[in-house]
């Protein structure tokens, strides 16, 4: 007992715990990001303490005020936390008690680090929720704006890589609005989870005091309590959903990020992405790489990582509280900045993009794009399907061994391969009249994408999130 033990729970303890240990274990270097959260709960807590006849009036406010001054003296950087003290609840608990003495040792009763953590951090995802959709809607704006800008610019539409038919680059970059819109949903679902509150829980039995939870819950901001002390001290369940809205999300960018890099090749030439958003070759001087689309697909992978890490700490672990959810906190902290400087950059490379709408529109006048339509226009005389897709195909052949496309072929030409075309049939081959005729909801033409825009833009300005 000759060194004293520092610790919270010195109590029982013969020695103290090992400077290895003592490393190890501390979470304070990450976790300090929680002490407004942490303070703030403090705060609350403080209050419920009063009327469950724990604290005194003056007692509470005097542990709020010294409260706020921690917050302050940390705001401004004049309060340091130590790794000696674990983790942030007990840095601010040393910090409340080195200012007021036995009072500060008061705050602490009814509650656990075990019920106090997640509630920490419950408030920061809620909090990160809205910074992250906020983002989105940013995106989005920008992907509209660029939908707008090119609204009738023509481009091959692609599967497997290959030209297919032909789109709206509109249309294409409206499929990425629908992407976010779906990441939005899940980042205000993975949002409603975190509302839950949870002090009141205890370590894992439940308080042992009358704390008034619903109020302790208004308080805070929260709009549920939790309904089992057990769960509630060890779901980390929202975390999760946090961090597979992310792993979406940045699907999403990656895919997107994908395609910029390839048409940015002198290949495909379909987008010059700003000079401020590529970087040169130290060695190769003529190379312009677009390295933060491809950084973006990269991060991608820390997100996915962030998931798996987040559902293999969790998958078996025994009730309630264990150590290792002191885990979860790098892993959502690392996704959260990842999501939030992904999509802000992403914001700034995409609306400073040029899009070579020529090139796009001539790459997808070669290729056959409209052999599809020149099928339906052979079904809407009479001929089978199957039998169509047979004869065009045939007159694909025929255009590849002379090196024409298809809307250069005579009437001539073409009434060899059937005797049902006439002259109407120039309106079906042309990649302008293949967008218009996919004139249904959710098709590439033009009118469909300007509703499809109009609709887009109602919907993120009534969007309350
Ligand atoms: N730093 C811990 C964590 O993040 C706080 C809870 C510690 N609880 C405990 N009983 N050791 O999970």
């Amino acid at each position: 007992m000759a060194e004293k033990n520092k610790k919270a729970w010195g109590g029982r303890f013969r020695e103290p715990l090992a400077k290895t240990a003592e490393a190890f274990s501390s979470s304070v270097a990450y976790d300090s990001r929680l002490f407004k959260q942490d303070i703030v709960g403090s705060i609350a807590y403080a209050r419920a303490l009063v009327k469950a006849k724990v604290l005194s009036a003056a007692e509470a406010k005097k542990i709020i005020r010294a409260l706020e001054e921690i917050m302050r003296g940390m705001q401004a950087g004049r309060i340091a936390l130590k790794a000696e003290f674990e983790d942030v609840h007990m840095n601010i608990e040393s910090l409340l008690i080195a200012k007021i003495g036995e009072t500060g040792k008061k705050l602490h009763a009814g509650r656990s680090r075990n019920d106090q953590v997640v509630t920490d951090v419950r408030m920061y995802a809620k909090y990160e929720v809205t910074e992250i959709v906020r983002l989105i809607k940013k995106l989005q704006t920008v992907f509209i704006d660029l939908a707008e800008k090119h609204i009738k610019v023509i481009m091959p539409g692609y599967t497997h890589l290959q030209r297919a038919q032909p789109v709206l680059l509109s249309h294409h970059l409206m499929a990425y609005y629908e992407m976010f819109a779906r990441d939005k949903e899940k980042f205000l679902a993975a949002g409603c989870e975190a509302d839950v509150m949870t002090l009141g829980s205890g370590a894992l039995a439940g308080a042992g005091f009358d704390i008034d939870r619903e109020a302790l819950a208004k308080e805070l901001g929260f709009s549920k309590i939790s309904k089992n002390s057990l769960d509630a001290v060890s779901d980390r369940d929202f975390i999760v959903s946090f961090a597979a809205a992310a792993s979406l999300l940045m699907t999403h960018i990656s895919r997107f990020s994908e395609e910029l890099i390839i048409w940015s090749t002198y290949e495909f030439n379909f987008v010059e992405i700003s000079d401020r958003y590529t970087t040169g070759s130290s060695i190769m001087p003529q190379k312009k790489n677009p390295d933060i689309a491809e950084l973006c697909r990269g991060k991608t992978g820390r997100v996915f990582g962030n998931l798996t890490r987040l559902l293999t700490i969790l998958k078996g672990l025994p009730l309630a509280y264990n150590r290792d959810l002191q885990e979860d906190k790098e892993a959502l902290f690392d996704t959260v900045d990842t999501v939030k400087s992904v999509l802000a950059i992403y914001s700034e490379m995409l609306a400073a993009t040029k899009f070579n709408a020529e090139v796009m529109t001539a790459a997808a006048r070669k290729g056959y794009l409209t052999a599809t339509d020149v099928a339906y226009y052979l079904v809407g005389r009479g001929i089978p399907f199957r039998e169509a897709h047979a004869i065009v195909g045939k007159i694909v052949a025929y255009c590849e061994e002379s090196n024409m496309q298809i809307e250069y072929l005579s009437l001539n030409q073409l009434k060899q391969f059937s005797d049902v075309f006439t002259y109407d049939v120039t309106r079906v081959l042309s990649a302008e009249s293949s967008i218009a005729n996919r004139d249904i909801p959710g098709g590439t033409a033009a009118s469909r994408v300007k509703e499809a825009i109009k609709r887009a833009r109602k919907d993120l300005l009534h969007d309350k999130a």
